[in-house]
């Protein structure tokens, strides 16, 4: 197919619909494509937006640049589900069309309110040098309707003290009132999170700065709140985070925060904080409340800007599987719903050091322990990727430098964390062709990964020592 060059800031008009058809034809050819994740039909996926269960059913939006596995004008995609399993892919939700987001429909979350869906989001402009940041709004009703509200942008501009960039808003209800936080970044170059307020959702008072008394960077992203097991948490991306021997090894950072979230003295008070994730490719979560209000989280498999072996197909990134929320040990676990797994129901037990697949859309289970394995390795000698734990120094540490095709080596082949200091370990990793998502102890520690060495239909699957453990193989 001959690919065509669009300017960054195109939007989609009806003389593209052709070629974007097209496109995506070529792209469902690849042999990187997932079966359960949400992946771009074409172009660039990041962020999920505007997540929500809403009229008896999930709906996911999400950053996109149809044109080019690239970041460039972003619009919001959307797509629905029954089952948390299967995904239809709507129309596209918002596009930049208008003048105050000239730039792009940046991201945002949702609100119900009377049976409309609020969709927030910000409206990218920007100047020469720098950016106005403005916030935006549309509503979709229950037959899927799509309109921006007539008054936008909602919040035009930024208070004292900040810079013009200032995203991503983050809207919710506390005592009877509404909330907004947004990222930024303070003129003296930190994180920043600002709290605006509201009565009706498109009045919106900047009510000042929330305290968090952490190291912010230089720029906080996509923030989010939600309750979850009766505590507040707070959800940040952060960039400009250093490395650590154990920490922060992405380019940019997840946190969650657990605590309390005082919002007359505008200040959060912190019980435990960690990252959400240690993987390669994760960043801007987004949380929500799922039915019967559980929390719940999806995020951006992918991280900053990196370069993948499957760019050349013309898509780029997706997002992780919707996971559920919990605290268990003072942690905030994320882990897959019993839901999602009933779709993984061809079922096999397995007790030997080597296992060979029968495909590579699958959930494993199996035990790492100090007594028996400490390391498993998917993919033949010449080309595998190993998650291992170090039991004596208390590590983890999740290994794609054995891959025959290395990729995104800018940002480093081996990712380490720190343990929780026991002896035995239970994991489950759900491989989904390029897409890998790992959980330790119903998701303690989380690991999302992409990788390029499964594509073959079937794989081995290696332990030091003779393993027992089961795998059931996705079976829509
Ligand atoms: C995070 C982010 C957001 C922004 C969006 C643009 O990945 O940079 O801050 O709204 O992506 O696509």
């Amino acid at each position: 197919m001959q690919f065509k060059q669009f300017e960054k800031y195109t939007y989609i008009q009806p003389q593209h619909h052709l070629y974007l058809e097209e496109l995506k034809h070529f792209v469902s050819k690849s042999k990187y494509l997932p079966r359960y994740h949400i992946y771009p039909k074409c172009g660039l996926m990041n962020d999920p937006n505007g997540l929500a269960y809403f009229n008896n059913q999930y709906h996911v939006f999400y950053q996109w640049f149809p044109f080019e596995p690239n970041h460039g004008m972003k619009h919001w995609g959307h797509c629905v589900s029954d089952d948390l399993v299967n995904w239809k892919e709507e129309d596209v939700a918002l596009i930049p069309d208008q003048e105050y987001e000239k730039n792009g429909c940046y991201s945002g979350n949702a609100i119900e309110k009377d049976e409309i869906l609020h969709l927030f989001y910000t409206a990218n402009y920007k100047l020469e040098n720098g950016k106005i940041p403005k916030q935006a709004l549309a509503y979709m009703d229950k037959d899927g309707h799509i309109t921006k509200e007539m008054t936008n942008p909602v919040i035009d501009g930024a208070p004292a003290k900040m810079t013009g960039e200032i995203r991503d808003p983050f809207v919710f209800e506390k005592n009877g009132e509404y909330y907004m936080l947004l990222g930024g970044k303070t003129q003296e170059e930190e994180g920043a999170l600002l709290v605006y307020k509201s009565h009706n959702l498109i009045d919106w008072q900047y009510v000042g700065e929330l305290d968090l008394s952490i190291n912010t960077g230089y720029m906080i992203e996509c923030p989010g709140y939600i309750e979850v097991d009766g505590k507040d948490v707070l959800m940040l991306s952060v960039m400009g985070l250093e490395k650590e021997e154990l920490k922060y090894q992405n380019q940019f950072t997840s946190l969650y925060l657990i605590g309390t979230l005082d919002l007359e003295h505008l200040k959060f008070h912190i019980e435990t904080m960690d990252e959400i994730d240690n993987g390669f490719d994760f960043y801007a979560p987004q949380v929500f409340y799922g039915k019967d209000k559980a929390p719940m989280m999806l995020s951006w498999f992918g991280c900053g800007e990196q370069r993948l072996i499957s760019d050349k197909d013309m898509w780029k990134h997706g997002l992780t599987m919707p996971h559920i929320l919990k605290i268990s040990d003072h942690r905030l676990c994320n882990y897959i719903s019993d839901d999602i797994n009933k779709a993984f129901n061809n079922h096999h037990q397995f007790e030997d050091t080597k296992t060979l697949t029968e495909s590579n859309t699958y959930h494993i289970q199996f035990d790492l322990s100090k007594q028996g394995n400490e390391w498993v390795r998917f993919g033949d000698e010449n080309d595998y990727w190993e998650f291992s734990i170090d039991f004596d120094k208390n590590v983890m540490t999740l290994d794609r430098s054995h891959l025959h095709h290395l990729f995104d080596q800018d940002n480093g082949l081996i990712r380490q964390c720190e343990a929780l200091n026991k002896e035995e370990y239970k994991v489950d990793i759900y491989v989904d062709n390029s897409f890998v998502e790992i959980f330790v102890n119903e998701g303690s520690r989380s690991f999302m990964m992409r990788c390029f060495n499964l594509h073959e239909m079937k794989h081995e699957i290696r332990f030091k020592y003779k393993a027992v453990g089961t795998i059931d193989y996705f079976n829509k």
